[in-house]
């Protein structure tokens, strides 16, 4: 599951004071709880080329090396942004690769068949049940 697709925040915006073209942030008062959905930009075709897939190409540069998307949001953003990112990305760094070291995995079906879309979604993403082999190396 990805991080909560949502991000309550309280509005510290003035009341808007002119009128112009209509700008999403006029609409929000002074008080207003703000709900954005992160998801948003974590599909935003703009930001990642195949926002759809399963696609770590994202978040490569041409030279294959580690590049950061500021549209990753899945720990939020500003001032109330998670505060264990840095923890849980380290977890998830040692979890990952002591696996892959350790194991072999196989996929039980074929993998381009593998239905990767979620199985429900609504506050979080519900992935669909998997059968994986790990063999020891
Ligand atoms: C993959 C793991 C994690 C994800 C995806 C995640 C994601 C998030 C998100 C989206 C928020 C909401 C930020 C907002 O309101 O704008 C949040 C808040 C927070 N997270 Fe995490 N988190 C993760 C792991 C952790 C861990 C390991 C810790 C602590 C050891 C942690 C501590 C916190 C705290 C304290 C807040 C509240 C920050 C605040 O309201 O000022 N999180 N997290």
């Amino acid at each position: 599951m990805s991080g909560p697709p949502m991000s309550p925040e309280r509005c510290r915006s003035p009341l808007p004071t002119c009128c112009g073209p209509p700008d999403p942030l006029s609409l929000c008062t002074q008080g207003m709880n703000v709900i954005p959905l992160l998801c948003t930009s974590q599909f935003d075709p703009s930001q990642f080329a195949n926002p759809e897939a399963f696609d770590p190409g994202h978040f490569l540069d041409e030279n294959g090396r580690f590049k950061h998307n500021d549209a990753f949001m899945a720990f939020s953003a500003g001032k109330r942004m998670c505060f264990g990112e840095g923890l849980a990305m380290m977890e998830l760094f040692i979890f990952l690769t002591s696996i892959l070291q350790h194991f072999q995995l196989k996929a039980e079906e074929d993998r381009a068949t593998i239905d990767i879309t979620p199985e429900s979604s609504g506050l979080g993403n519900i992935p669909r049940p998997y059968r994986l082999s790990l063999i020891p190396r």
